[in-house]
């Protein structure tokens, strides 16, 4: 089990070292991610690389026993090479420069970039590639943050080298895009440009296509430093850390480009609901590669500096929090940052080692968590407990996202109702794609697929044939991988499974918003009552039995939840979108169909429960204390368990089925 933290030494005079070192063994740890933001310092012009420091500090931590996770340094460009080559700077949706004087502020796809970059991650390789302090490298940071789309020339020019390959000619791309719409036909691709400021909507294949682009061409830096590090001999794992579901970044795709799984998670202390976001990152962490150990590379040991307000964590929520990682395969918790910074932005921002200094709660809290950490056997990876899967999908995000739809829809924070829905029910579940093996599920559920490519369908079909209970929410088969509509109108590829016809999307106004126009949804019969938001479709079932209708508003009296026996499973359809609690009473009525148990029985909702093969982690988020009936052995100390109390933020971790 790894602890430790972004150690930026760098920042601070070389006298402070051996202080940081000894700190970081009494606070337990073992690993830091070093250098990710030192270009500057390693390289302070293009011809000079000064390793001297770097040696020192590796050698340093080497002899106290610390293992590094070492840094390409790529993610924050010093000013002599964005003077020197402006070319490399991003630009935003105008083609105005971003400059430096912040971070992330390169042009993916320049060519003047990935040199430099290139240059500088060949010289950190070759010298540390066999050094024995070096356990695992870091390209990079966060990918994509703070620059979700680059608009530079750079880009323009890589686009329309990516269009090429992509679509051999430009007729292809015509037909793709459907550019007889508007005069917007292309003669080359010379003639296409980045999505740039327009007077109105822009083309939607060609905002589908800007996305995949520009997830592509992050890819290409990821693969580029990660084929350097290998030519130069090293052997140890290569990440880059994630940052749960995130919009502009295909993790799914990317994935399978990793050794090791890493994420950043940040959920505000003050939300009484936060920690669902930690539960989801650790799902998705785990699902994007199944049975392998993932890490918490960043979190806060008490406030961030980037909210409007930044609370501090509550006693015990540190805790509580890393053990939601644990729980969900990650083998190592890690922070942003060690030393809390002096200067900068980020000043403001927790460490591990707090300004404040060590005779403070954040230390001793940081000192007990290693501790505990450090006594952890070694643990299983997660053997496959999930048995339901909710799909997430980033093409269909970027595609639902895309404008002039009959109503505007936030894919992730629909895909977090669903989520939220079952983790209050503590059923545990997978994030997967559309097209991944679902073939251990017994229920799927597959929120609002708009983009729903013919292989995906088909997945989805055979799941349903064998056996198992398919969810389909509005929304869904609407368009094909280049965002048209497919002949013969919707829902063309799951139309027989689900026995249902959509004829319209029944866009609601917003909830709150009065007005004409304004229509209610409610959803009620067979056991169902709940408010329908955003969507009321008008569906007509055709084969499908009708579980619940629509009373009142416009579809009043149509089918409104349905279900559709297919080979040996099941497939059901929800028109609309449920508030919380209509997402509860459908799931409910899924997994009971599905025959799908809660990891735990009777847990209140601030309650967690987990598996991760033999361990079960039961953590309380809530502040009233909850007596819990789980029997094992508790991994910290072996004792045997016979039910627990557990107060706010109190947590237990243990090894079943002895
Ligand atoms: C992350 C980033 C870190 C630090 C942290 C602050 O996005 O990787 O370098 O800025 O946020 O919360």
């Amino acid at each position: 089990m790894h602890y430790g933290a972004d150690y930026n030494p760098e920042q601070w005079p070389e006298e402070i070292w051996p202080e940081d070192v000894a700190r970081m063994r009494e606070a337990g740890v073992t690993m830091v991610s070093l250098g990710i933001f030192s270009w500057a310092r390693i390289q302070p012009s293009e011809h000079e690389f000064d390793f001297g420091w770097l040696d020192r500090v590796i050698g340093l931590l080497h002899d106290g026993g610390i293992a590094v996770d070492l840094a390409t340094a790529t993610a924050s460009p010093p000013p002599w090479a964005t003077v020197a080559y402006p070319e490399m700077l991003a630009a935003d949706e105008r083609g105005t420069s971003y400059w430096h004087g912040s971070r992330q502020h390169y042009a993916p796809s320049s060519p003047a970039y990935r040199k430099l970059a290139g240059a500088l991650v060949t010289q950190i390789a070759e010298r540390y590639a066999r050094h024995p302090a070096v356990v695992l490298w870091h390209v990079n940071n966060e990918y994509g943050c703070h620059l979700d789309i680059d608009y530079s020339d750079a880009a323009r020019d890589a686009f329309r080298r990516w269009l090429l390959a992509r679509y051999g000619t430009v007729d292809a791309l015509n037909e793709a895009w459907g550019t007889m719409f508007w005069s917007q036909r292309y003669g080359s691709f010379a003639e296409v440009f980045p999505p740039r400021h327009a007077p109105y909507s822009h083309n939607p294949g060609q905002l589908l296509d800007y996305r995949r682009f520009t997830s592509d061409m992050l890819l290409e830096c990821y693969r580029m430093e990660r084929d350097i590090i290998r030519a130069a001999g090293a052997a140890q794992p290569i990440t880059t850390n994630f940052m749960g579901a995130f919009k502009p970044v295909n993790y799914a795709q990317w994935a399978a480009e990793l050794d090791v799984i890493s994420d950043d998670l940040y959920p505000d202390p003050d939300d009484p609901e936060g920690f669902r976001e930690g539960a989801f990152h650790g799902d998705l962490m785990r699902s994007l590669k199944p049975g392998t150990p993932w890490l918490l590379m960043e979190q806060a040991s008490s406030a961030v500096n980037w909210r409007p307000s930044n609370a501090p964590k509550a006693p015990g929520q540190l805790a509580a929090q890393s053990m939601q990682a644990v729980a969900r395969g990650a083998d190592g918790i890690l922070f942003f940052q060690w030393r809390q910074s002096r200067a900068g932005s980020e000043k403001f921002h927790s460490g591990m080692l707090p300004h404040a200094g060590t005779q403070i709660r954040t230390w001793r809290e940081v000192v007990a968590l290693g501790r505990e950490l450090g006594d952890l056997p070694g643990l299983p990876p997660d053997d496959g407990t999930a048995r339901v899967a909710i799909l997430l999908d980033w093409e269909n995000w970027w595609a639902i996202e895309n404008p002039d739809h009959p109503t505007s829809l936030d894919y992730l924070s629909l895909v977090r109702g669903w989520y939220d829905a079952a983790h209050r029910l503590h059923v545990q579940v997978d994030l997967v794609r559309p097209t991944a093996d679902l073939s251990r599920y017994r229920a799927v559920v597959a929120p609002h697929l708009y983009l729903l490519t013919r292989e995906a369908a088909a997945n989805l079909t055979a799941f349903v044939e064998a056996g198992g209970h398919l969810l389909v929410t509005a929304f869904s088969d609407v368009v094909d991988e280049s965002d048209r509509f497919r002949a013969g109108g919707f829902g063309t590829q799951l139309r027989d499974l689900l026995g249902i016809a959509v004829e319209d999307f029944g866009a609601l106004v917003a909830p709150g918003s009065s007005g004409p126009g304004q229509q209610q949804a409610r959803v009620s019969g067979g056991g169902f009552a709940f408010p329908g938001i955003l969507l009321a479709e008008e569906v007509h079932a055709v084969g499908a039995e009708v579980l619940a209708a629509f009373d009142g508003g416009r579809q009043a009296g149509r089918p409104a939840l349905t279900a559709h026996s297919s080979g040996a499973g099941t497939a059901y359809y929800l028109g609309t979108v449920p508030d919380d609690d209509g997402t509860g009473q459908v799931l409910r009525h899924l997994f009971g169909a599905a025959q799908v148990e809660p990891v735990l029985p009777g847990l209140p909702p601030l309650v967690e429960a987990i598996r991760r093969g033999r361990l079960l982690t039961v953590i309380n988020h809530g502040s009233e204390s909850v007596h819990v009936e789980v029997q094992g052995r508790d991994v910290l100390g072996g004792a045997v368990v016979q039910g627990v109390t557990l107060q706010q933020f109190g947590y237990a971790l243990v090894l079943t089925g002895d």
